[in-house]
């Protein structure tokens, strides 16, 4: 895998996948084993949107691997500027004669795939309009194997909020088409946000799923084994002016919250072991009430977001590490997950 990109997960076979989520439990348990595998590389970092997590997680991935980060500032892509209007394909050729991989996040669906056309080193797709967010997935899978030893069958996946705009669910849906087995998903949204038919018709295809589309979570909560949010609620603005999820007006707040919101009350109904999950950042989904609850793991998807990425730099870089064996791993976390 050295040298290629990561655009889709699509592009990797589940076995390379699920190389990379053992190589990931590897870095959190031996950070300093792999302290100096990027030593003397340097990765640049294009974010046209805004972003805390995915950045500042990149970033610290790569540190933490002795490597250094150069922050491609970013230009308004509405600006008149012809300089600063260069095209991805020209700056991204540009970069890769200076960095030795690149993370991009740009608000136009497609364009990680231009740049990595156009790149002649690694390119990460940080997300992509509203298509894909492939790390995010990664760390996802991650903290889905951890809660659900090591197993990803036999599960009722709730996804909910606006799951047209939704990048991470769209690529951990996708993916999950073929890392899981056996799973029936429960597709949470008003009609104007249901899940794209790209979408469904992966899920149409793969032998074993299922899905259902509901519009409100009170009536499934309790079958849920998974519950993956998503923001019906803007909580950021792209630099164009738009809001990155489709917002909604106060007219309908009320409804949003009696059947998009998780709180205390609604998790009385809840199985013991529900696993809420959610890439945050969170609008008026989620009570703050609930990040007590044992089972909130919005946050430790973020802890585990920094081992993901770091082997992920780390692979793309073919900087693996020697001492890395992997049957010991996923030995350890009793993992079942067909390869
Ligand atoms: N999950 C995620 O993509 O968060 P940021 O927008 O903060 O990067």
């Amino acid at each position: 895998m050295k040298g290629s990109h990561l655009v889709s997960l699509d592009e990797w076979s589940a076995e390379q996948i699920l190389h990379l989520l053992r190589l990931a439990e590897w870095m959190r348990t031996h950070r300093d084993d792999a302290s100096q595998l990027a030593a003397g590389s340097v990765m640049a970092t294009l974010f046209y949107q805004p972003s805390t997590r995915t950045r500042l997680s990149f970033e610290t991935a790569m540190l933490r691997l002795g490597g250094h980060v150069a922050e491609y500032e970013g230009r308004s892509l509405d600006t008149d500027d012809l300089v600063f209007r260069e095209t991805i394909h020209d700056l991204i050729r540009s970069l890769s004669q200076i960095d030795d991989i690149i993370v991009i996040r740009h608000p136009r669906e497609g364009s990680a795939l231009v740049a990595a056309r156009a790149s002649d080193v690694p390119v990460i797709n940080a997300g992509d309009g509203g298509h894909l967010h492939p790390t995010q997935t990664l760390a996802d899978l991650a903290t889905l194997l951890r809660l659900k030893g090591g197993k990803l069958r036999n599960l009722t996946i709730g996804l909910c909020g606006n799951l047209a705009a939704s990048r991470t669910a769209h690529s951990l849906v996708t993916t999950l088409c073929r890392l899981g087995h056996n799973l029936h998903f429960v597709l949470v949204s008003t009609r104007q946000n249901r899940m794209p038919d790209w979408v469904l018709a992966r899920l149409d295809r793969t032998p074993g799923f299922s899905y259902e589309e509901v519009d409100s979570l009170r009536p499934v909560i309790s079958s849920l084994d998974v519950l993956y949010m998503t923001s019906f609620y803007p909580t950021q603005v792209e630099p164009t002016g738009q809001a990155r999820q489709a917002s909604n007006s106060t007219a309908n707040g009320k409804r949003l919250s009696r059947d998009y919101r998780v709180t205390p009350e609604l998790l009385r109904a809840a199985k013991p072991d529900l696993a809420i999950l959610h890439p945050l950042p969170r609008g008026l989904e989620i009570d703050r009430a609930v990040d007590d609850d044992p089972r909130a793991a919005y946050f430790t998807q973020i802890s585990l977001g920094v081992d993901v990425r770091m082997a992920l730099i780390a692979t793309l870089l073919g900087k693996l590490p020697q001492q890395f064996d992997e049957s010991v791993v996923f030995a350890e976390q009793g993992s079942d997950v067909d390869e």
